[in-house]
Formats: C-alpha cells, sequence, structure tokens
C-alpha cells in the first residue's frame, strides 16, 4: 500500500489534534505537531506514548510498531518546521479569523504546494478558503472526538476546491483505517446537522421539565440504543466547543427555530460548568469516570 501523505502537519494539539496525530503517526507518516502552547505539545506527545504503551500491553501493537510511532511524531516549535508537510491539518480554536490568518502563513511557509485542511465543526469551508492563493488545495477534514474510536471523517468541498484534492483526503482516510464521507459545504455538514435534532431536541426535553438529563441519556442510550445519551456526549465535546457551534449553525441558517441553541447551555458555559475536560458538566467526573446516578 503507498502512502497518500508521507510527512503529515498537525496544528492545534488539543483533543482533536492528538487524536489526528495519533491516527496519522499510526498510518506509518511523518507528523509535525504543532501549537501556539508549547506545553501542550510537550503534553499531547507524552499522552500519545503512554497511549501506544498501553496498546502495546493490551496486545494491540508490537514493540517495533510502537517505536515507529514515537519515531515518527515531532514536536514542533514554530509553525515554519511544517515546510516540507504533503498535508497540513488544523485543529485550533474555532474562529474563523483566526483559522484564515492560520492558513495564509501556512500557503507561504509550504509554497502553495500542501493540501491544507480544517477541521471545523461548523465554520464555512468556502469562507476560510476566501483570501488563499490555492483555495483549490484547501478543503475541510473533520474528524470526531475521540478521533481513533470514531471512524468516520467528512471530506468538506469548498466552492473551489479540487475534486482531485478530496479524493486525496478520502484515500489518506483510509490509510488511516477509517470511513471517508463526502459532504457538501453547507452549516454542520453531515453530523453537526444531524446532531442538532438529538442535542437541541434533548435540552429542550429538559428544558420543559418533561425528564431530567440521566433520565433522558439513561433512555436514549439502554433503550434506544445510542452510544452516549445526549448530555454525555455534550459532557464530551465540551460546552466551550459545543454551544458555539450550535450558535454558529443557527445563524447560518437564517436563524431557523429548529436549530435554535437552548438557554441551559448558554448558561453552564456562562458558568464554566463545560464537560468532562475541567471535572463537571451535565455530571460529575472523577479520574475522568462519569459519577452516574443509580
Ligand atoms: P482544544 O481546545 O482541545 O485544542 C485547541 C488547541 O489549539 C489548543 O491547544 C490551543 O493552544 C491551540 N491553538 C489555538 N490557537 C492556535 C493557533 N493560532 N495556532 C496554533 N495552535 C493554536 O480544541 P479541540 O476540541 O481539539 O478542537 C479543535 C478544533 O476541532 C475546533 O475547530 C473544533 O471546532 C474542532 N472539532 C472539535 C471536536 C470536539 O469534539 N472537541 C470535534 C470535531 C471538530
Amino acid at each position: 500500500m503507498t502512502l497518500t501523505y508521507k510527512t503529515v502537519g498537525v496544528v492545534g494539539a488539543g483533543a482533536m489534534g492528538r487524536g489526528i496525530a495519533q491516527i496519522a503517526a499510526q498510518a506509518g507518516s511523518t507528523v509535525r505537531l504543532y501549537d501556539t502552547q508549547p506545553e501542550a505539545v510537550a503534553k499531547a506527545a507524552a499522552e500519545l506514548a503512554s497511549q501506544w504503551d498501553r496498546l502495546q500491553e493490551k496486545g494491540r501493537m508490537d514493540e517495533a510498531a510502537v517505536r515507529g510511532c514515537k519515531d515518527r511524531l515531532k514536536p514542533a516549535g514554530a509553525l515554519q518546521d511544517l515546510a516540507d508537510c504533503e498535508m497540513v491539518v488544523e485543529a485550533i480554536v474555532e474562529r474563523l479569523d483566526v483559522k484564515k490568518s492560520v492558513f495564509g502563513q501556512l500557503e507561504d511557509i509550504t509554497g502553495g504546494k500542501a493540501v491544507l485542511v480544517t477541521n471545523t465543526s461548523s465554520l464555512s469551508v468556502t469562507a476560510i478558503a476566501a483570501g488563499l492563493k490555492h483555495p483549490q488545495r484547501f478543503a475541510g477534514y473533520h474528524f470526531f472526538n475521540p478521533v481513533p474510536l470514531m471512524k468516520v471523517v467528512e471530506v468538506i468541498a469548498g466552492l473551489k476546491t479540487d475534486p482531485q484534492v478530496c479524493a486525496q483526503l478520502a484515500a489518506y482516510a483510509r490509510d488511516m483505517g477509517h470511513t471517508p464521507v463526502q459532504a457538501q459545504d453547507t452549516p454542520g455538514f453531515i453530523v453537526n446537522h444531524a446532531g442538532r435534532g438529538y442535542g437541541t431536541e434533548a435540552l429542550r426535553i429538559a428544558g420543559e421539565g418533561v425528564a431530567d438529563f440521566a433520565t433522558i441519556d439513561r433512555i436514549l442510550r439502554d433503550q434506544v440504543g445510542f452510544k452516549l445519551g445526549p448530555f454525555e456526549l455534550l459532557d464530551l465535546t465540551a460546552l466551550d466547543v459545543s454551544h458555539p457551534v450550535m450558535e454558529s449553525i443557527y445563524h447560518q441558517y437564517y436563524d431557523e427555530p429548529r436549530y435554535r441553541p437552548h438557554v441551559i447551555t448558554a448558561q453552564r458555559l456562562a458558568g464554566g460548568v463545560v464537560g468532562r475536560k475541567v471535572g463537571e458538566g451535565f455530571y460529575k467526573y472523577a479520574d475522568g469516570k462519569p459519577q452516574l446516578p443509580p
């Protein structure tokens, strides 16, 4: 099998960047991982190393494979270190102005030769590409959390994206053991658009006092068959990520009432009770595990 991209850059070493770096290294690519916070890169590298050690202990990777992944993961101290990357995926803060500025720099740094992709959840791929010199080499590449376990990736063409670039990205998704799905550049693409029905309606059910969070989760998880209840999912994604996504999709559809976000998440976000990563969201967490009611 020929690897589609031998050297890949990942910008943003948070929850998503770390996961993308993991599966790219496991596919055999050299991965240059950059973040404006050097400590985020160091933390991600340490967590990935222990993640690979755990996979070895469980017999899911052998020693040589683990050594290879650790060698291929290259912490980058500056964006310039990504100059030789054939593809760069961005997983930074969900802000159009910041993403546009990073991609403008990446185009110069890579000499316009690299494929540049965004992991945006809700921003328009076409809008991020506007102002780039080579918008044909730019696309959306939307992964899900946790990246190694969630095997789907949406490949999103902006108005000017070359279809060959999407085909290449789909091939690389398969190299990483993921399933690519082509989506149009519309607010929320496929999954986060469908997710409005799941999350927003569950918030309305809770807001109207029909049932509490834990009951709604328990029914949808254990009886209806979703892997996570809507509030467990909101806790995993974290409200500082998901509430702005809900607002963005709502506004991009010209305030369509079906997608209206809920005051419950706005208030919890304002209070900092954003989810699992801070130890408290709709549930309290101890050692990363939810303290579910009996
Ligand atoms: P995060 O907050 O865990 O990590 C973001 C990282 O980006 C931080 O380490 C931050 O220091 C870094 N960063 C911010 N500005 C930067 C810049 N200008 N240059 C380099 N690094 C910068 O965020 P997370 O959850 O990893 O999300 C990242 C992106 O992925 C967002 O666009 C989000 O919408 C998208 N996404 C998130 C999902 C989730 O479930 N958390 C799922 C799918 C997409």
